[in-house]
């Protein structure tokens, strides 16, 4: 598949842009100063906290505290790392159905409840193995971003 080309100018802090690449759903989350600095915390309850395992390989540039290029800017495949749904966005803190009370924001896989953190990173004991794929991607501007 070709690579896909993003204006993701308009994205305002706390939204989410979905692209299509090869089939899939890309999204590309502005993240807000709070969501960002809340990252951190949980590091101790990921299964993955560092992108070290190999089944949807990190690239190296990725490979960092908010798993981007531009820390405000996540980039991540939305299709749950089990069997292939794709996860809902819950991007609000605090208490909600289903997650826990100090619930940081992320993403909730309704079909067997695997949860990420807003970087894409799987929580431990959840069914889902892996985070979130993040796909090839680098910036063409400050407003384009180049997916694949
Ligand atoms: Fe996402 Fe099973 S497909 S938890």
């Amino acid at each position: 598949g070709a690579p896909v080309e993003a204006d993701i100018s308009g994205i305002k802090p706390g939204e989410k842009l979905t692209v299509e690449w090869r089939g899939k759903p890309v999204w590309i989350v502005r993240r807000t100063p709070e969501q960002l600095a809340a990252l951190s915390k949980f590091d101790n309850e990921l299964a993955d906290p560092n992108s070290q395992r190999t089944a949807y390989p990190t690239p190296e540039y990725a490979r960092n505290a908010a798993r981007s290029i531009k820390p405000e800017f996540l980039v991540v495949v939305g299709i749950c790392s089990h069997l292939g749904c794709s996860p809902s966005d819950k991007f609000q803190m605090g208490a909600q159905p289903s997650l826990p009370d100090d619930w940081h924001g992320g993403f909730l896989c309704p079909c067997h409840g695997s949860t990420f953190d807003l970087a894409g990173r799987v929580f431990k004991n959840k069914p889902a193995p892996d985070n979130l794929e993040v796909p090839p991607h680098m910036y063409l501007s400050d407003a384009r971003i180049l997916i694949g």
